[in-house]
């Protein structure tokens, strides 16, 4: 019993021993695996990480050529807008430089038309040189003091008022026309020859048209409407009684009706052969006093507020003693 038992326990012990020895070499085969498998996956990871990272370089590198073109482009396209924005600038100062050289030529050919013109109308006058100079200068005086009523401001801009002043000189060189027996006749016409020389007006507008005609034709230059204007209508008056057409109020260009009042001014304050030079107040009062029959009451209004003015041209540009000294009166 006791061999048996013996037997039995030295059985179990072998078997156990082996049971512990299998599962020794199975954990160490288990172990084995388990790090094999373990390195296969990382490898496969690695495998996968490495191509997505080679795919996102690719991916980058490309996306950097195409921000690359991009800016270059747009690189480009500015550098066009700006070369194009330097050309129109280019362009428009030498439009500006073309313009302003035009300007100043046609300046010039109005200048030297006037001035010519002018010329050609003194040496047929029997009035001086002074009358051509004072009268252009009240012109402008009572140009600039009437663009102040709000009435002419938009009439009488700064260009116009300059050419009012430029051709204030034209005024009577219809009396080109006129035969000397009449133009030189030291002392009152007759009523006969009054009447040729109230054709100066006409031939005046006349001679004007034919050049105006003629530079419009040769060079499309139009300076010489303002002339023509005041040549022909210089000596109408407003209640429409004057010469040569008789027209009345408004229907007398603006220029006519200051041209009038400048011209008279100045035949009161000289001498003629059948009158005295009159004082500078009696003047005034007289075209005070013909305002709205002879002459234009808003030009007169003016004309009141610049009469001082009017005197120190007249005074400064007097051709005789007698005249300065009825002037300083
Ligand atoms: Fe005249
Ligand atoms: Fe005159």
């Amino acid at each position: 019993m006791r061999i048996r038992t013996l037997l039995w326990g030295s059985y179990l012990v072998v078997v156990l021993a082996a049971l512990g020895l299998m599962a020794v070499l199975l954990k160490a085969a288990l172990e084995d695996v388990g790090e094999a498998n373990l390195q296969a996956g990382e490898e496969a990871v690695q495998g996968v990480v490495q191509a997505n990272y080679q795919i996102s370089e690719k991916v980058l590198s490309q996306l950097g050529e195409v921000v690359v073109e991009l800016k270059a482009l747009s690189l480009a396209r500015e550098l066009s807008l700006m070369l194009a924005g330097r050309e129109l600038e280019r362009q428009n100062e030498i439009l500006e430089i073309k313009v302003a050289e035009r300007t100043m030529e046609l300046a010039l050919t109005q200048d030297v038309t006037i001035h010519s013109l002018a010329s050609l109308a003194e040496t047929r006058d029997n009035e001086t040189g002074g009358h051509i100079l004072r009268t252009q200068r009240y012109v402008k005086t009572l140009a600039k003091k009437l663009a102040s009523n709000p009435k002419y401001a938009e009439a009488l801009d700064a260009r116009t008022i300059q050419l009012f002043y430029k051709c204030a000189p034209l005024h009577d060189i219809g009396k080109v026309g006129v035969p000397d027996a009449i133009l030189q006749k030291p002392g009152k016409l007759t009523d006969q020859e009054f009447a040729i020389m109230r054709t100066h007006c006409e031939l005046g507008y006349q001679a004007l048209l034919k050049a105006e005609q003629l530079l419009a034709a040769e060079s499309q230059l139009s300076f010489l409407s303002q002339a023509m204007d005041i040549a022909y209508t210089h000596h109408e008056k407003f209640n429409g009684t004057g010469y040569p057409r008789g027209l009345a109020g408004q229907d007398i260009p603006l220029s006519g009706r200051i041209m009038a009042v400048a011209d008279v001014y100045d035949a009161l304050i000289c001498k003629r052969v059948y009158k005295p030079p009159f004082t500078h107040e009696k003047a005034v009062a007289i075209i005070s006093g013909d305002a709205g029959t002879h002459f234009c009451p808003d030009v007169v209004a003016a004309f009141l507020e610049v009469r001082e003015e009017f005197r120190r041209i007249a005074l400064e540009l007097a051709d005789h003693e007698e005249e300065r000294q009825a002037l300083a009166k």
